[in-house]
């Protein structure tokens, strides 16, 4: 478990884009405090080799090559939302999400994530991006309420 990995999502974000069927990407601490989703799978299981079903919460792990991993088999899913740092330069913005994902979201506030204690971290220095895959995902996407840009692809 990688230290700089265990950066949970505010309850209330996964909440106001519905129920998801499952959270690929997370730990018994995060579940605990935000119950991602039905179904979770964590490091130990390794969410990357599982079969993955329905509706997709994703806020991955943030280390390469994890987050391209995740993100490629969250584009070849295609069903679900995904929460990743707005980084417009990286490799994996350019060559997975642009090219696969359904629409965009450009977050107006940085989001105070989670430790694994219930504490809450400082408003971290990068803005995030929602990401939806799907055209049912990106109307959720688009008529949810959190300030931000959205952008079809
Ligand atoms: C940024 S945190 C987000 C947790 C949760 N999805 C959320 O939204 O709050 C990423 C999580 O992925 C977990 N993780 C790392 N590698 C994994 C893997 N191969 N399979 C499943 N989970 C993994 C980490 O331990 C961490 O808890």
């Amino acid at each position: 478990m990688k230290e700089n990995d265990e950066w949970y999502t505010p309850k209330e974000i996964i909440e106001s884009l519905g129920v998801f069927d499952l959270d690929p990407a997370t730990s018994i601490e995060a579940y605990n405090q935000n119950q991602s989703a039905k179904k979770i799978f964590t490091a130990k299981g390794n969410g990357l080799k599982q079969e993955w079903k329905g509706r997709i919460w994703l806020n991955p792990p943030y280390s390469n090559p994890l987050i391209q991993q995740f993100l490629t088999k969250m584009a070849e899913h295609n069903n679900g939302i995904a929460l990743v740092f707005a980084k417009i330069e990286a490799k994996w913005f350019h060559d997975i999400v642009l090219t696969h994902a359904t629409a965009i979201k450009f977050l107006y506030n940085r989001i105070r994530f989670y430790k694994p204690d219930g504490t809450q971290g400082m408003q971290p220095r990068n803005g995030s991006m929602l990401v939806a895959y799907g055209r049912n995902n990106a109307e959720i996407l688009m008529n949810n309420k959190i300030k931000g840009k959205f952008l079809f692809l």
